[in-house]
Formats: C-alpha cells, structure tokens, sequence
C-alpha cells in the first residue's frame, strides 16, 4: 500500500459527542499520539470532565466551539441526534473535514441491524446536511472498548476511509495511522458507506458470539 499520506501531527481534533465511549476513547488515542484533542458536549460541564478523565492534551467545550476551533472534526453522537446536531454546526463546519463514524443501527431481540436511510447512508446525510464541509466517513469498526483499555497498547485493525476528496481521504487515512495499531486504507466513495455502516451490526454479532471486540484486517494491500 503506497505510504505517501500527509503529515497530519499538528493537526487538533474536535469530537462532537466526545462524552460517549466512542469519542473519548478516539479522544484518548489520538491524545497519546501528541494531538490536541477538544471534546464536545451539549453541555460544557460533561465535556470537560471528560476532557479531565482523557488527560492534558485534552480541552472540553460545548458542540459548537469544538466545531469553530478543531482543525479536523469527528462526529461520535447517536444516530437519533445525528441530523440535528450537524444542521445546528453548519456555519462552524464550513470549509472543514467532518469525519462521520455514526452508525445507524437498530437493536432488537435478535440483535443489531442496518436501519434504512433516506441519504442512503449516515455520512451520506452528513454531506447534504453540510455542503460546505469535507465530509469524510471513518472508525465505524473500531470499537470503544479497546480504545479505551490502558492495557491495550495496540489497536489492531484497518480502518476503511470513504469519500468523494481525495485530499480529505488521505488526510483521514494518516489520522487513523496515529493510532497504535491502526491502518487507514481507502475504502471508496460516501455512496459506498451504507455498507461499510451496516457491517458494524455483522461486527456486533460476532463480538456476541465469541466475546470479542473484533475488528477488519484487509489481505493483500
Ligand atoms: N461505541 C462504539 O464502540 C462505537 C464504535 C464505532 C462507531 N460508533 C458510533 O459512534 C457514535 C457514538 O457512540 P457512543 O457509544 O459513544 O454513543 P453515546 O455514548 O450514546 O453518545 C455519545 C454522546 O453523544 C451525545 N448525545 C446523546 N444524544 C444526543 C443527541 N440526541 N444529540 C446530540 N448529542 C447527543 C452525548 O453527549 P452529551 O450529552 O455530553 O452531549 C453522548 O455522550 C454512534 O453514532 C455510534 O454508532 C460507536
């Protein structure tokens, strides 16, 4: 796989949502790697004990300043806030690359499922709802529970990286090469990210079956 992805060190990252497993677990990794790190809240008391717990590379402040200030800006709320959250952040996002991690997902007696989308998929709603942004879709896979134990050194998987900017896709490919482990790899256009999404539920069945965080490892690239 070429290796020609740009330096991305001095870059801060801002989670929208960083006060859930998932955005402080990316939080913490990407602070171990030496980047500033802002985590968002609907309120700014939750984002800055979270930001207390992540450590002092990490700052807490409402959605909407972490939106005006990251360089880059990870979306980590639920599904159900999704829309609403990126239509009240349009003007903060503009011009910015908006990294989507939301899966739309059910939970039922028999487990996870793909909920159907109008877009089409999560990121694809992003990028209608943000047409001045870089919407890019990544770390569906990744799960929070790892990224969060101290003991885990390594996270080991590929993180597939999709949109339609290629400078945005490299961008994102060398952000989740900053964590221990992780290989971004591209993995297509927004129109493709219905499945990458859905596959998380795949993903949630087999961690049911075999008590396991797993995640992808791509042969031959
Ligand atoms: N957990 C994982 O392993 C994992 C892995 C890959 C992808 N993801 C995706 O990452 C996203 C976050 O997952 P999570 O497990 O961290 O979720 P979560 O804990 O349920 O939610 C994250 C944060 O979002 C905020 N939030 C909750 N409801 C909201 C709403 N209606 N509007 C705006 N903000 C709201 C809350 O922060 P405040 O109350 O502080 O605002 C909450 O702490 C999900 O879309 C999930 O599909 C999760």
């Amino acid at each position: 796989m070429s290796t020609d992805l740009p330096d991305v060190s001095g870059l801060s990252i801002g989670i929208l949502g960083g006060t859930g497993d998932q955005g402080k677990g990316l939080a913490r990794r990407f602070a171990l790697a030496g980047h500033t790190v802002l985590i968002g809240s609907r309120s700014e008391e939750r984002a800055r004990e979270a930001a207390e717990a992540v450590g002092a590379r990490a700052r807490g402040a409402d959605n909407a300043t972490v939106a005006a200030e990251a360089d880059i800006v990870i979306v980590a709320v639920p599904w159900d806030g999704h829309k609403a959250t990126l239509e009240s952040l349009r003007a903060e996002l503009a011009g910015k690359i908006v990294v989507d991690c939301v899966n739309p997902l059910g939970f039922d007696k028999q487990g996870a499922y793909a909920l159907p989308v109008e877009e089409g998929s999560a990121a694809q709603q992003a990028a209608a709802v943000l047409p001045d942004s870089r919407v890019v879709a990544a770390f569906h896979h990744v799960s929070a529970v790892l990224l969060l134990d101290p003991e885990v050194d390594e996270v080991e998987l590929d993180v597939l990286v999709l949109g339609d900017d290629r400078e945005a896709t490299d961008t994102v490919q060398a952000l989740a090469g900053r964590i221990a482990g992780v290989r971004g790899v591209y993995g297509g256009r927004l129109r493709n990210a219905h499945q990458v999404e859905a596959l998380t539920a795949n993903l949630i069945s087999v961690n049911r079956r075999y008590k396991a965080h797993a995640g992808l490892r791509l042969t031959d690239v």
